[in-house]
Order: C-alpha cells, then structure tokens, then sequence
C-alpha cells in the first residue's frame, strides 16, 4: 500500500526556537504551507528580517492504519537548516533549503498525539551553500514547499529510474530501475512488474522480475509506435511499478519521455535536429512571499516562459526548483538547465561535500524530467577547483549517465571538466568602462572565452542583467537600449553555428541584497517586472516565435513628442515577426521591412524606423503638433495586426486580468491579477503611478498590501484561497476609473 496525502494544513508558527520547549506544543500563529516565515515589503526592507530561527508545529494523531506500516513526513523544501522532532526527540537534519528530505516517523509515534517541531534557520550559515560569501538573491526562510505523510508497506519503492535509448528508431528501448527501500532491514521475497503507460492509460508492455535486494532494472526493447517528446507535442509516458512481496505491495509511477538531447560543438540537438536554445534565467521568487508559492504560481511561470516570452529554454538560477514548475516543463514542453545552489563563493571541505551531496540530490529527485537537459555542476560563476568540479561531474555522470553536464562560469580559460562550456558573457557594455579599446561587442568568440584551439559544445547561460538595469517605468530611450541589447546577443548566438543558444539574465525582477540591485533590494534585470508583467524587452522573444504561433508586433514606444532625449520617437524600433510593418503618421506613410542588415542572424529582424527612411522633420520637431500613430502589420501582403496609438493619452479603462477564474479551496493556492492603467485606445500609462485598493468579498485574500500603486501604469498581486469554498469577488477601485469587480470560484 502506499498512500501520499498533503500535510499542509494547521500548523502553528512562531518567531525564535527553543530546544528546551521543542516538545511541548507552543502559542503561535496558525498556517497553512507553503509559507514564508516572514512577508516582506515589495522593496526597501532590511534582509536580516528573516535570517533567523523559526518554530513549526503540527500535531499527529496516532491512526491504526499506521501498525505495521512506514510512515514519514516528506518536505518538499525548508529554507534552511531544518530539524525535525517528535515529542521533543531529534528525528532528522537538513541543511540544504532547496531539495526534499524526509523525517522517518516509524516505530516512534505513541498512541493518542503526538507532536511534530521543525525549526528552520534563515541565517545564511556559512557552512552551506549558497552561504558564506555574497549572493544576488534572497533565500526566504520557511517551510516554503508542500509536506507529505507518507504511508507504505515495510518494504516498499524508493525511487524509479527511466533510462530510454534507440529514442530515434521506430523500435524504442526503456529500461526501468526500481530502487526498493527496506529500512527494518527485513529478508523478504518480492516481485516487480513494470508496465510502461502511454498519457491515457493504455498499457504499452510489461515485464516482470524477481526481487530481494535493493535493486531490479527491466528493459524494454522494440517499443513500436511511439512518440518523441518533443517542444510542440511533448508526449510524456509512465513507468508504472508494482512491488508485491511478503512484506506487502507499494505502486508507484515516474513519468518520462522519449527524446535525445545533445550539445555539440556544432549547436545543440533536439532529437536529432538542430535547435536554437532561446531563453531567460528564472529565480523561483515572487513579491512579499518569496519562495512560498505552491502548484499554481510555479505552473504559471513556466507557461509565462513558454507561451508569452516564447522561450524554448529556462534555467533554474541557481538552485533546484519546485517539482511544480520542472512538472510542468515537461508538459507544455519547455527545456530546463538545472543547476545545484551556489553563487560565486567556494567554501571549505566540508562545504564541498555538502555541496556534492546536493549534486546527487538534485540528479535523483529530477533524472526522469525529459525537460531536463543539462545538470549544472559548478558553483554558479566560482573560480575553477579543480577537485571539487572532477567530483560533481564525476558523480553526475556516475548517476545519469544520459545527460551531458555544464557549470556557469564568467571567468575565461577556466578548466573545461563538463561536457558543455556554459558561459555567462557580460562583453556587451564593457565599452563604456575606462581603458577599454574593444568596440562594442555583443559576445566574444567562443575560443577566446574558453581558451581552447578548438570549437567545443558552447552554450551562453547569462548576459545582460547589471550591465543594463531597466525598470519597467525607466525612460523609453533606455528601454530602447535595453531591447537593443538583447537583440544584439540574440543576434550574435543566431548567428554563431558553434553557439548552443542563448540564456538571458532574467526573466524578471528579483529582490535581493543591499550589495547589489538598485538599493531598495531589487534587480531590475528582468524582461518583466515582479509582478510578471512584460517590459519591452520581453517582446524581443515573444518575437521569435513564428507568426503561425501568434503574431507579435510591438512598437518600442509609448508615442510622446517628449519621452526621449531632444523629443520624437526615433530610431522606432518594432519588435515584430511580421514581413512588413506600415507607420502612419498623420498624412505621412512609412512602410518598412525588417532591419537585417542590423539583426541578419534573428529568425524575425525587427522593423526599425530611423533616419535611414524619414527625413529629419517629418515628424516635426520640438514646438509642432504631435499626432496619432497607427501601425499595422503585414505577412505576405495582407495586413495581420493592427496598433492604434493616441496623442493625448487620457486614464480611460482599468483591466484587471486574472490568470484564472477558479481557486483550489483545498490548498493554498494563489491566481495572478494584473492591473493596468489604460489610455483611450488601450494603451498602459506609462507614468501613471497612483493607488489601487483592492477588496475581497468571500473565501480568499491579497498577498501583501491591499493598497498598491501602479509602477508604470501597471501592478499586480497574488489571490490566496483562505480553505472555504465559495464565490470570491475582488473589487478593485482607484480614484481616476470606475471600480472594476471580477468574480472567481473557490472550490
Ligand atoms: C551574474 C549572476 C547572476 C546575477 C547577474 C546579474 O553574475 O550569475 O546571479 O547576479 O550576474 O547580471
């Protein structure tokens, strides 16, 4: 039997922890995880607040259904240094706040209550990683991921493990490694059967084997008429485990795809085929709650990622993340960098091995993810090591032998051990430094990064970021620059065979330490800000996208004779995978194609309006009367988009966008809510920056401040379901628009 149910609900919280009273239930507050230990303003706050220790408590009550029977509590994650009690006795440590762990309740609990203590350490303890130097990110203390009770047999499924080969050929092979876990240590009998499921159930074959041991591995050969996982149809099978022995049964499943994924030295191939990687940087946090957002926020980010910035590859800077978000990868089809904590600094032995242990970790929650494409084995951007990195690409390969592996550095030369160069490349802005006698350059060539005489499998993990802070309200000529910028390197990676692709820093804004950012504990290096919502820059990928997915076309402006330096609007740069794209402008009509003489390499050049097609006054100068624009798209001859955009914006409608219209009542689950400020033809205001409040009748709540002010005409939040069911209507009023309700269902 096996039998995995949240234990998420009624804990007790209290600020400090003392040793003494870890086993006597103690006055608190009551939660519900995923949670922060403490919520944070939006910026300017001090980071200590929460690095400290903090107490958990949850009773359990003694079932018959436990006699006989393992029984565990599994964390998903706590941030950081957990221990776990019952009744005041130490069951287990963990220092690491990004893996799972688990407490081993068996033989331990007493009839009638029992009670559970975790006490969770915000310090950045120097002796793990990612401590000890300094970091650009916060690690918010909680118990920030789901914990499970877990119920089995004695001898029951530890983990499974797919390996697929032949994924190529019409005969498919899979071999399923079925670790068993015997903790009594009992000689038992026992029986496997693996049968591997297509999405729908259908059984596709079968196998059986004897066991008595730790490990049985069956394998399937000639499995016809399957099909690949792949970015647009990411088929996602199951090898479904059934353990039978005289110490009873246990069913267990992993999911898995067919494909094959490789970094060559000539790019990388997906099956096969070569692919462009195109991607940004994720950092798992989000406003006031850092890491403590469950099943749907992580869902949403990694559909952000694919389906608006269009992007074919994330990586999970710089630790691993949520089972939620990597779950999802694999489903929409999204490629994943994983990669073990850190950030720069190297500490000890012992900080090493900890460190090691995070690389096995990391390899056996996540090694069946067809997303998954490259572990990253290296301290994000540390010296080389030459020890330390032989071991985690050692043991990565020693444990998953079907993945190549990577470690971001930013240093040149540096001792390749993995088996792909991945490279953060901050050249781009190197030009403004004093001395500097390089022109601007958007990457450096391969070798002179890697110091090799030869092309390597090569791949950029990180450019932009501080080089170019942009805040979604920033002046429209910086904005322009900013999109230039990722333009450029796009450019540059599209245009370099031996280059992987490209991963940008970042998707969005992150809170972070008073030694970086802009002082109120934010990087501004997203292509969205926090609340998700894009900058201009986000359209550089969305752009990439082929018009059959969806149409972009994006002006880089918000049409004023006065934004920019001197006044008007060029150069106009439109980020657009259209063939041509018409500006009128009063009685003037411009219609252009993409700049590739600029951008030759992007497989969609945008449009750019300059001086290289309008004369110096033909859209007036300082002093004339500044006019409507209207831009509309054009594939093939026909027109496809169209964009209105007004002289004298005036605040017109507010749009409140709700990711969704439902909320699980049963967990603690969020949904998205965007508001923007909109002018007469539905354009944001851009400079609008003035309160909302937000009420909400029925069984939910606003994640932080109710009352938020708009950051460029635009902010958000996060709804939470409070445990009841029922109709929930958020009202959001602001002094210069009518109030706007939107009605969702929690059930
Ligand atoms: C890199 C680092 C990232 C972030 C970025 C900002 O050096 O790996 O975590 O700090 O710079 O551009």
């Amino acid at each position: 039997m096996r039998s995995v149910v949240a234990f998420n609900q009624s804990w007790t919280f209290r600020e400090g922890f003392s040793r003494a009273d870890a086993g006597r239930l103690q006055e608190g507050q009551p939660v519900t995880l995923p949670h922060s230990a403490i919520e944070l303003p939006f910026n300017y706050f001090d980071e200590k607040s929460y690095q400290r220790a903090f107490t958990y408590q949850k009773t359990i009550v003694w079932d018959e259904a436990y006699t006989g029977h393992e029984i565990s509590l599994v964390f998903d994650a706590a941030m950081a240094d957990a221990v776990v009690y019952l009744n005041g006795e130490e069951i287990v440590a963990h220092k690491d706040g990004y893996t799972p762990f688990e407490a081993r309740l068996t033989g331990r609990l007493r009839e009638g209550e029992n009670l559970i203590t975790v006490k969770i350490d915000g310090s950045e303890n120097p002796e793990i990683p990612p401590f000890g130097g300094r970091i650009d990110y916060l690690t918010y203390a909680g118990i920030y991921r789901d914990v499970w009770l877990k119920l089995t047999d004695p001898v029951f499924i530890d983990n499974i493990k797919v390996e697929t080969a032949d994924v190529l050929s019409d005969g498919k092979s899979a071999t399923v490694r079925c670790d068993i876990s015997n903790p009594q240590s009992l000689a038992f009998n026992g029986h496997v059967k693996v049968t591997l499921r297509s999405v729908d159930g259908k059984a596709i074959a079968s196998g059986e084997a004897a066991t008595s041991g730790e490990s049985v591995t069956l394998s399937f050969d000639g499995l016809s008429g399957l099909s690949l996982w792949d970015l647009d149809n990411p088929v996602l099978y199951s090898a479904e485990v059934e353990l039978a022995s005289d110490r009873g049964t246990d069913r267990h499943a992993a999911t898995f795809g067919f494909r094959t994924a490789s970094f060559t030295a000539e790019g990388f191939l997906l099956n096969g085929k070569v692919l462009k990687l195109r991607g940004l940087n994720r950092h798992q946090a989000f406003p006031y709650v850092g890491y403590a957002m469950g099943r749907s926020a992580q869902k949403r980010d990694a559909e952000l990622m694919k389906h608006t910035l269009k992007c074919n590859i994330v990586r999970t800077s710089h630790y691993p993340q949520s089972k939620w978000f990597l779950d999802h990868c694999d489903r929409i089809g999204l490629l994943v960098f994983e990669e073990i904590p850190g950030w720069q600094h190297i500490g000890d032995e012992e900080w090493q091995q900890e460190s090691i242990r995070n690389v096995r970790r990391m390899i056996e929650r996540d090694w069946n993810h067809p997303s998954i494409v490259i572990w990253g084995v290296r301290i994000n951007e540390s010296q080389d090591s030459h020890e330390f990195y032989a071991e985690t690409n050692r043991l990565a390969r020693e444990l998953d032998p079907t993945r190549q592996t990577g470690g971001v550095r930013y240093i040149t030369e540096s001792e390749l051990l993995e088996d792909v160069y991945t490279m953060n490349d901050f050249i781009l802005g190197n030009e403004e430094l004093p001395g500097a006698n390089r022109p601007r350059t958007p990457l450096r060539p391969q070798q002179e990064n890697t110091g090799l005489a030869r092309d390597v499998p090569y791949l950029i993990t990180e450019f932009g970021g501080h080089m170019y802070p942009t805040k979604i309200y920033d002046q429209e000529q910086r904005q322009a620059e900013h999109v230039r910028r990722h333009l450029e390197v796009l450019n540059a990676a599209y245009g370099d065979p031996s280059i992987s692709g490209a991963i940008g820093w970042c998707m969005f804004d992150y809170n972070t330490h008073s030694d970086f950012g802009s002082g109120d504990r934010i990087c501004y290096h997203g292509v969205m800000d926090m609340f998700r919502e894009p900058k201009f820059a986000a359209y550089v990928y969305a752009s990439q996208c082929e018009p059959s997915e969806e149409v972009v076309m994006k002006p880089v402006t918000i049409w004023a004779r006065g934004e920019r330096n001197i006044g008007g609007a060029l150069p106009l740069i439109v980020l657009t995978n259209c063939d041509e794209i018409e500006l009128r402008y009063g009685s003037l009509t411009k219609r252009l194609t993409p700049d590739r003489e600029t951008f030759p390499h992007l497989p969609h050049a945008p449009v750019v309006f300059d001086h290289r097609s309008f004369t110096p006054d033909e859209l007036g100068v300082w002093g004339m009367e500044w006019e409507d624009v209207h831009f509309t798209g054009y594939i093939g001859g026909k027109p496809v988009v169209e964009q209105h955009m007004v002289a004298n914006p005036l605040p017109t409608s507010l749009q409140v966008d709700a990711d969704a219209d439902t909320l699980r009542a049963g967990e603690r689950d969020t949904v998205r809510v965007v508001v923007r400020a909109l002018d007469q033809a539905g354009s944001r205001l851009a400079f609008l920056n003035e309160a909302i409040t937000v009420k909400v009748n029925g069984p939910a709540k606003v994640v932080g401040p109710a009352t938020l002010a708009f950051q460029g005409g635009t902010t958000g939040f996060w709804l939470q379901a409070t445990g009841e069911v029922g109709a929930v209507e958020l009202e959001v009023s602001s002094p210069r628009f009518a109030s706007q309700r939107v009605h969702l269902i929690a059930k």
